[in-house]
């Protein structure tokens, strides 16, 4: 808050540092400088006493499991702005004053485009407009997120700043600019002890909006960016090359670490996303995904602040039922992850190859038709043989189909093997006289492929989105069964010939490392990932409810629900949870797969106080955000019980 706290802040850090005792000791796992400065009870009774605020001690003390758990029964609802159980002003000042003077009162980012928020600047508000597709400026902010739909859509660029008013709307009201744990286990334990809702912020790239949340208080791990490279780790359950990765680094940084040392990462296309946070917990597919399987399958240990405010390990040998969840089981749902130390691989060649088929007047749709039942019919060798693709399938009005191959990836296969591989495919393209050039290239190393491909594609990055997204995975047995399979290319089809653009991989990340964990058991079986979005009316920026409504519908009704005739929960279909459209009304199963059930016991055993709350989380069904008519579920209303 204000700059005298700050300096205030900086009186005690030996007293931080004191509570560092359990850090060190009680970690067989290296830690991060910020991770030795964690609290205990003594660490946390010696820091109140110094700053004089021994009389909140029950605000920020630790839930030492003996106080009643009211359950269900509690609060109807987190605290909000205005209640009279919302904390004073001077609380806040008492945290800001323990936190070092960390705590930020949060402003919503395109707050100097309005005259009401009394910062109006037209320049500053041109400054927002021309940074508000780069991911990176969402990222530096404490609470702006990539999909403003869920905010609530309360605060937009405008140019005109009197025609309406800037208001919070799902930005968390306050956010902790962490750069200790101690910080961390002094905002959950503040969460818990005043019924505040916590939201957790690393990227703000959640799909759904999970890392925003109306009246919270959040926990802003941006700045969380160490890094190390262990060229010979001994741990529990692994010894060889790993990477400590703190919550704040993005997928690009971790690529730039392995690449470095000469080793393979696994992370996803997005190089501003963040690894540790969503990515990791939540599954994490990969260009690498047909050699190694999911990120989440090579996370060798977690740090994690829990509910109880404590600072533990997840790891094969301590907590290892939180180690099975917090790998694939989703974020913001069983603590916060202040860095994971994840295996890498050693550094591979990869060919990648991208190509566009189109029809024409020499390619009739049928033969390109033709030429799109070829490839999709190939997913079973071409997944079989580790490797994996990013497509886009367009057909406009006027009767013209597009397909872009951007690209065919090809982990550790020389030109010569790529080539064999795609013979099959590429000879029925030339009996078909359909021209195409592929661009095939042999790139010396995973990172050296990243960058040719995804690595400057600033479209597929660009934030500030008013797009209802979702995502579809299709098992194995849908291209094994002859008939099935024909059910299934006659979806896609359809869906591609009504004008809907259709853009997905072919990928099969199985259970390669043989782990046992919560990644979605429809991961397991998928050898294709759709990537698919609701309809809204053409040249439309800034849609009413109801448009988003409609297109929320369109997208269930038909696109998800052909889909899901193919291809049920039941029989292996799913949808990933960190991609997925946030009005999914068969969420457990689509998100989950067979292991929600086990997912749950252990979100009542980590949070039986529910401090984490995440639409569509395990256990996210006894809560509901009241956010009024908006089109869509969104962030932007109070958190309540169902
Ligand atoms: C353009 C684009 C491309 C993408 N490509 C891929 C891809 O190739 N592969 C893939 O698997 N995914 C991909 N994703 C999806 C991405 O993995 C998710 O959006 C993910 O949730 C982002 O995590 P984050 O931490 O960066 O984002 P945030 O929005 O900050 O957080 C996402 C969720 O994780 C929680 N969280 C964040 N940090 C922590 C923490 N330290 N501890 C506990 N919970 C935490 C938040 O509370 C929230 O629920 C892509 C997304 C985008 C926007
Ligand atoms: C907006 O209102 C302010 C005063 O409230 C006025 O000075 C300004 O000219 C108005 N701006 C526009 C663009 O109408
Ligand atoms: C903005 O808020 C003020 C104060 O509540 C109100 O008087 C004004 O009408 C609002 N303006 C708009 C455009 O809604
Ligand atoms: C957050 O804290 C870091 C130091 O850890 C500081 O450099 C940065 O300026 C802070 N950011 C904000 C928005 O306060
Ligand atoms: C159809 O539209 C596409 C753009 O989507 C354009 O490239 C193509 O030339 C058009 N074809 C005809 C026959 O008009
Ligand atoms: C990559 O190819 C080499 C040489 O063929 C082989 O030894 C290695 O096991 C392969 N790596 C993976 C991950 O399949
Ligand atoms: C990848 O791109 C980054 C950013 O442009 C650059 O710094 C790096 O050297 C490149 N690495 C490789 C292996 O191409
Ligand atoms: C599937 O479709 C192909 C191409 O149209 C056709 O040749 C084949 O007979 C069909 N198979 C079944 C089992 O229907």
């Amino acid at each position: 808050m204000a700059a005298a706290f700050c300096l205030f802040g900086l009186l005690f850090p030996s007293v931080l540092s004191f509570g560092a005792a359990q850090g060190t000791s009680g970690h067989a796992y290296p830690l991060f400088e910020y991770e030795t400065r964690s609290l205990t009870e003594e660490g946390l009774e010696k820091l109140l006493a110094g700053a004089g605020a021994s009389d909140s001690a029950s605000l920020f003390a630790f839930d030492d499991g003996t106080k009643a758990n009211p359950g269900p029964s509690g609060p109807a609802c987190k605290v909000f702005p205005g209640d009279a159980e919302w904390p004073a002003q001077n609380t806040w000042q008492t945290f800001d004053d323990l936190l070092g003077g960390a705590l930020i009162e949060t402003v919503p980012v395109a707050a100097p485009c309005y005259q009401n928020t009394g910062i109006y600047d037209a320049e500053k508000c041109a400054a927002v407009r021309d940074s508000f597709s780069n991911p990176y400026f969402h990222e530096n902010d404490p609470t702006s997120i990539f999909w403003p739909l869920y905010q609530g859509r309360t605060c937009m660029v405008t140019d005109d700043p009197n025609s309406s008013n800037c208001t919070h709307g799902a930005f968390p009201v306050y956010a902790v600019n962490v750069s200790s744990v101690s910080q961390i286990q002094l905002a959950v334990n503040f969460a818990r002890n005043a019924n505040l809702r916590l939201v957790i912020k690393n990227t703000g790239h959640c799909y759904l909006g999970k890392s925003s949340g109306a009246g919270a208080l959040s926990i802003w791990t941006h700045n969380l960016k160490n890094l190390e490279y262990h060229p010979d780790l001994e741990i529990p359950g692994y010894s060889g090359p790993a990477i400590k990765v703190g919550a704040g680094v993005t997928v690009r940084e971790v690529y730039a670490e392995a690449e470095r040392n000469d080793v393979s990462a696994l992370g996803g296309i997005c190089e501003s996303v963040g690894y540790a946070g969503g990515y990791v917990t939540g599954g994490g597919h990969t260009p690498l995904s047909g050699l190694y399987g999911m990120a989440a399958d090579h996370v060798m240990a977690l740090e994690v602040v829990t509910a109880d405010g404590h600072f533990i390990t997840a790891s094969p040998e301590e907590n290892t039922d939180l180690y099975w969840a917090l790998r694939g089981g989703g974020g913001g749902t069983f603590g916060v992850v202040t860095s994971i130390i994840i295996r890498v691989h050693p550094k591979l060649p990869v060919v990648t190859s991208t190509f566009t088929l189109s029809t024409s007047p020499t390619v009739s749709a049928d033969a390109f038709w033709e030429a799109m039942y070829s490839y999709f019919s190939l997913f079973i060798p071409f997944t079989d043989a580790g490797t994996y693709s990013w497509f886009t399938l367009f057909s406009d009005t006027n009767g013209s189909h597009t397909f872009s191959m951007e690209p065919f990836f090809a982990p550790n296969h020389t030109l010569t093997s790529f080539t064999t591989l795609v013979e099959p495919w590429f000879a029925k393209l030339r009996a078909l006289h359909i021209p195409f050039t592929p661009t095939t290239t042999a790139h010396p190393s995973f990172y050296a492929a990243y960058n040719a491909t995804w690595g400057s594609n600033i479209g597929l990055n660009s934030a500030g989105r008013i797009s209802v997204p979702s995502n579809r995975l299709l098992p194995r047995r849908n291209w094994e069964d002859p008939a099935l399979f024909n059910a299934t290319f006659a979806v896609l089809r359809r869906h591609a010939s009504a004008g809907r653009l259709l853009m997905g991989y072919h990928q099969a990340p199985r259970n390669r490392a043989g782990v046992d964990n919560a990644v979605n058991s429809a991961w397991r079986e998928a050898v294709c990932f759709l990537i698919l979005s609701g309809r809204l009316p053409a040249g439309v920026t800034d849609p009413t409810a109801e448009q988003v409504r409609a297109a929320s519908v369109d997208l269930q009704e038909e696109v998800i629900a052909p889909l899901r005739e193919v291809a049920p929960e039941s029989e292996g279909g799913g949808a990933y949870l960190n991609e997925a459209n946030v009005d999914e009304p068969m969420w457990r199963e689509a998100f989950y797969g067979v292991h929600y059930e086990r997912l749950l016991e252990v979100k009542r055993a980590w949070d039986p106080r529910e401090v984490f709350y995440a639409t569509t989380a395990v256990g996210s069904e006894g809560w509901e955000v009241r956010d009024g008519e908006m089109g869509v579920q969104t962030q932007n209303g109070r958190l309540c019980r169902v």
